[in-house]
Order: C-alpha cells, then structure tokens, then sequence
C-alpha cells in the first residue's frame, strides 16, 4: 500500500509540524483538532513555520503556497475516514489518547495504519484500544519537526513486519532518519534525554547555579544547541512532567521522579514557551 493520504490528529507544536513535513513530501493531509479556534491556530503555525523556510531560502513562494494547498484543518473526525495513515499527536494523556485510537479504528479504513507521535505511552496500550493492533506503530517525530532529522519507530509485539516496513519507508520519503525501538516508556531518546533535563531541573531547584549558567554550561561545555532547561521551556514543561511520569511508573527510579519545582510550575500554568512563560520569560 503507498502512503498518499496521511491524517495527524492534534495540530500542536507538533502535529503542525508533523503536517508540514508530509505534505512537504507531497502527501495530502488532514489534520484534526478539537475546535475552529484550534484549527485555525494550526493551520497559523505551519504558515509561520513555512514563512520561515522561505525566508531561510530554504524553500521558494511557490512551493509555499502548494504545500498549504496539501493541508486541511478539521474538526469532524469523520474526515478521517479516508486516510491511509494516522499519526495522533494530541496532548500527552493515556486516556485521551486511548479514546482516540478507539474512534479511529470505527472511523478509518480497514487497512489503515494507525500511529502515535507520544513521548512516553508505551504504544501497546494504544493498540489494544483497537481491533487491528498488527497496523498500530509509535512514530516519534522531534520538535522542531522541519528541522530534527530523527523519527523513532516504535513496534510491540503485535506489530506486523508489514506494517514496520511501510511506515519505515514513509518516514524515510520525509527525509527522517529512522531508528528502531522496543515497546519501552520513553523509547530511545527520552529515556536518556528526559532524565537529565529533570537533573538540570533539580540542580536549579538546590540552587547550584543560575538557570543561565547552567544552560551556558551545557551549551558551550557540552556543544548542545540548547542548555536543558532552555530546552524544557521549549518542549513544554507539561509535557516533561506527562512523560516523566510514564517513565517513573514504568520503571519506578527516582531519576524519572518530577522534582517538586516542575510540578509546581505545571500546576501555576508556566508551561515555557508556549505559554511565554517557564524558567524563562519569551
Ligand atoms: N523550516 C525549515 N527549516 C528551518 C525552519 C523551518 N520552519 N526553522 C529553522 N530551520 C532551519 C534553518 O534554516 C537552519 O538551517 P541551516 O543550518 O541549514 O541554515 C536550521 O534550521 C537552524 O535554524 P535557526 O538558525 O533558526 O535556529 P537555531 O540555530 O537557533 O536552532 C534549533 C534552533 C534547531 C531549535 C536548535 O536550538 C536545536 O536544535 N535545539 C534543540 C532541539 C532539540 O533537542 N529537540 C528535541 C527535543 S526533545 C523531543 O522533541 C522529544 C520529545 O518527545 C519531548
Ligand atoms: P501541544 O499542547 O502543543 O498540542 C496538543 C494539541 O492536541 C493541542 O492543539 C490540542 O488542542 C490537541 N488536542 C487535544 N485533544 C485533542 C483531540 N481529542 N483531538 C484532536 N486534537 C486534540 O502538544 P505537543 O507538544 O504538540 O505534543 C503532542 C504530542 O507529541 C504529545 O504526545 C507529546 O508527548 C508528543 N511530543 C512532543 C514533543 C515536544 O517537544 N513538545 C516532542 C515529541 C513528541
């Protein structure tokens, strides 16, 4: 079966993004969100990133306008019910997302393929949401998702080899490097990741050093793009916090514990960048 029509439900921070690289490839997407509201500001997210390849040179006015063309907002999940893949990037919630993949085993076709962009939410739990757990695969994009060249591919038990090699060469179409991973909380990369962004976290709160200095430290001491706490006002700290509370109860060591300060400052609303707020002001 050949990709063409792809659906990304949540048009987020990531589910814009993840529209914006397919239908950079030339898939045709339909991306679902909860209101108009909702919609509208996904569809306002992709045109700002893509404004911003045009401005990089990175791609032409033309090709700008052809890709938009590609991208529908919606908010009847029914239009879903046509798509040949459906990677879900809605808000990093067990529940919600197992509700998801319910109604969309009733909605897409047979033989659609099912995927989830979650940071964390072993995907088994996902798949046993619907009746065709051999078509359901993790499919981990990285923010910002124009720009990070990795794509985890996530199988449980149950996946079909079918299933892998298909969405494996569609990712691979979108330019990703793609790794594979076993059905684990927090796959490859946050269960190394998410443990030292709550370290930095837990370093600030003892009051080791400033945030600043500690972001410094690990940017030119360590030649990462961003410092770790720079770097969680960028994912979200909501979405930190989600995901290491998966890993804590996946595997119950205090590393993957949410230090207090970070869940204070979920429950006070500073969410980092998105909200303009986390350890840094935007
Ligand atoms: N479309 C296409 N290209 C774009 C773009 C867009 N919307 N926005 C930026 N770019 C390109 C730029 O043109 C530039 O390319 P060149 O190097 O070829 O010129 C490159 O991307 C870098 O762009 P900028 O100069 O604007 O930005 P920067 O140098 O300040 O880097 C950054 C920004 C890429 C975000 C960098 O700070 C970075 O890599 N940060 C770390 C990101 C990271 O670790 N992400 C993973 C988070 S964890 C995760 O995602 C998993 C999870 O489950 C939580
Ligand atoms: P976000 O808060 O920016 O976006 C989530 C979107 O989902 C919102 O626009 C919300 O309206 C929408 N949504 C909620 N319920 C929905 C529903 N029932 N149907 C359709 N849309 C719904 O979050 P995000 O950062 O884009 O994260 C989305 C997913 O991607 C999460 O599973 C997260 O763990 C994962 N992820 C996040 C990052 C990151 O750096 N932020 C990186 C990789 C993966």
């Amino acid at each position: 079966m050949a990709i063409e029509r792809v659906g990304v439900i949540g048009g987020g921070l990531m589910g814009s993004g993840i529209a914006e690289v397919c239908a950079r490839a030339g898939s045709e997407v339909v991306v679902h969100e909860i209101d108009a509201a909702a919609a509208e500001s996904a569809l306002g997210r992709v045109e700002a990133s893509l404004g911003k390849a045009v401005d990089r040179g990175k791609l032409d006015a033309t090709q700008r306008e052809e890709i938009l063309a590609r991208i529908t907002v919606a908010t009847d999940l029914d239009r879903q019910s046509d798509r040949d893949l459906i990677i879900e990037a809605a808000t990093e919630s067990e529940e919600l997302k197992r509700e998801i993949f319910g109604s969309l085993d009733r909605i897409a076709p047979n033989d659609a393929i099912l995927a989830s962009n979650t940071s964390s939410i072993p995907i088994t739990r996902l798949a046993a949401a619907t009746s065709r757990p051999s078509q359901v695969v993790g499919l981990h994009f990285f923010n910002p998702v124009p720009v990070m060249a990795l794509v985890e591919l996530v199988t449980t038990v149950k996946t079909a080899d079918e299933t892998t090699k298909e969405v494996r060469s569609y990712a691979e179409s979108l330019g990703k490097t793609v790794i594979l991973a076993k059905d684990r909380a927090g796959f490859v990369v946050n269960m190394l990741l998410v443990p030292y962004m709550l370290a930095a976290i837990r370093m600030y709160e003892a009051g080791v050093a400033s945030a600043e200095d500690i972001d410094t430290g690990m940017r030119l001491g360590a030649n990462h793009p961003m410092g770790p706490l720079e770097l969680t006002d960028f994912v979200g700290l909501d979405t930190t916090k989600f995901v290491a509370d998966v890993l804590f109860d996946e595997f119950k060591e205090p590393l993957y514990a949410s230090p207090p300060l970070l869940t204070r400052m979920v429950e006070a609303g500073l969410h980092g960048r998105k909200t303009g707020e986390g350890f840094y002001q935007y």
